[in-house]
């Protein structure tokens, strides 16, 4: 069929034809807001320099979930709440321990999540609090999902989790099989922290859009996270990493400006760099950014933080371009001993709060996301017998 051009085609009814809904305002949200001139990144009301320095992920996730902090009890009952629901249900564990050692970690967490839905012990209802009930048991369940096939896929055993700790003391534990340190800890639960929600990201419009349709949350959380799998999107973090290890590749010759200008020349996107909304330093990067400097002092191995500093200066001489949340992440798992294909998977064991308080808000006032196209190509053809075609 012959496609039309845009440029032919009378577009006045369809005066919104922005595509990738770019500057397209489709909802309003209490959970987060974002400036991209001011590089400002609010969550229900509090800034994320301000929750970087004071809050823990499992004050985050209150907030998000509830518009507002915890009191000390409410933290409490949370954390009870998280740590009660952190092991898994024994078919999910078989399913970990039988899936392919080669799967990506984020399908088999998209696999596992969706798989939770059967095993809902939050009770069959559809009100706030059972999605409130299936959004904690989500949150404490899917880095117990991530840590068990990090260890299966390498031939150990699974860990099961303790009931004390933080999210973060427990993923870390779950996936090393030892105590953490207390740096991994709170480096890991800032970490949590500064990728729990982003406004209207292409993982929290597919969250509202399937909550949307009436459907269950635990479908909105696996669609959430096969948008989320995208290089495009979460997916950059792993691969900054992969791009690094490349360049590490060039030993002694390796020259990270010449490699960056190399493949901008190839009109190649960097990943970790540039963002639809912020045209200046993503906020979230700039944490980031000091914790791979003190991770890459405490450890001695300086090479890769130097390396993303003089990317860093190279994009933004060459493209005027900033970093995003993705680009020094990468580092600061890398830092401390992350698998560099589980950092997409760390993003979303942390956006599953964001996603939840979205669809939450969704379903409290709800309205079918049903956007339009416009139609390109030729109408009411006659029609071809198959064999004159
Ligand atoms: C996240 O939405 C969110 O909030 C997402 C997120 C969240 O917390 O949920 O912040 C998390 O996903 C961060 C983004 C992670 N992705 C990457 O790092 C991948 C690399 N980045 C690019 O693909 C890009 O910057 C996007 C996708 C993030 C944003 O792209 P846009 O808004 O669609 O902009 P564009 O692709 O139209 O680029 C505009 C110009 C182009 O130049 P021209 O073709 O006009 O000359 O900027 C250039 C692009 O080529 N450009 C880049 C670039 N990003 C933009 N050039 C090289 N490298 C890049 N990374």
């Amino acid at each position: 069929m012959n496609k039309q051009n845009l440029e032919d085609i009378d577009t006045q009814d369809y005066p919104h034809l922005n595509r990738g809904l770019e500057g397209i305002t489709a909802f309003t949200t209490s959970k987060s807001s974002i400036d991209g001139q001011k590089g400002e990144l609010i969550y229900a009301g509090y800034n994320i320099d301000t929750l970087a320095e004071h809050a823990s992920f499992e004050e985050v996730a209150f907030l998000l979930w509830y518009d507002r902090l915890p009191t000390s009890d409410e933290l409490d009952q949370l954390k009870n709440q998280l740590a009660a629901e952190r092991a898994l249900p024994r078919p999910v564990k078989e399913y970990i321990r039988s899936t392919s050692r080669e799967a990506e970690p984020m399908a088999v967490l998209r696999t596992a999540t969706s798989m939770l839905s059967d095993y809902a012990p939050e009770g069959s209802g559809d009100g706030e609090q059972d999605n409130l009930n299936r959004a904690i048991a989500m949150t404490a369940k899917m880095p117990a999902v991530i840590a068990a096939f990090a260890r299966v896929r390498n031939g150990k055993e699974m860990i099961d989790p303790i009931d004390r700790g933080s999210t973060a003391y427990n993923f870390l534990y779950m996936l090393n099989g030892e105590e953490p340190g207390e740096q991994a800890v709170k480096t890991m639960d800032l970490c949590l922290i500064l990728h729990a929600e982003h406004g209207m990201n292409a993982s929290t419009f597919t969250c509202r859009t399937i909550c949307s349709t009436q459907s269950d949350i635990y479908s909105a959380a696996a669609g959430a996270i096969g948008a989320l799998k995208g290089p495009l999107h979460g997916g950059a973090n792993t691969a900054v990493m992969n791009m690094l290890l490349e360049l590490d590749k060039q030993g002694d010759e390796a020259d990270p400006v010449s490699f960056i200008k190399d493949k901008l020349e190839k009109k190649e996107k960097i990943m970790g760099f540039g963002h639809r909304v912020y045209k200046t330093f993503d906020p979230r990067a700039v944490h980031l950014r000091k914790m791979s400097k003190a991770l890459s002092e405490e450890t001695g191995y300086t090479k890769l933080y130097e390396w993303s500093e003089a990317i860093l200066e190279t994009m933004k001489s060459e493209k005027n371009i900033d970093p995003n949340v993705d680009f020094f992440s990468a580092t600061v798992y890398y830092s401390i001993g992350i698998k560099p294909d589980l950092y997409t998977c760390i993003f979303a064991m942390s956006r599953v709060t964001g996603w939840t308080a979205h669809f939450l808000e969704q379903a409290a006032n709800n309205r079918l996301i049903r956007p339009r196209a416009l139609y390109t190509g030729e109408k009411n053809l006659e029609w071809t017998p198959v064999e004159d075609r």
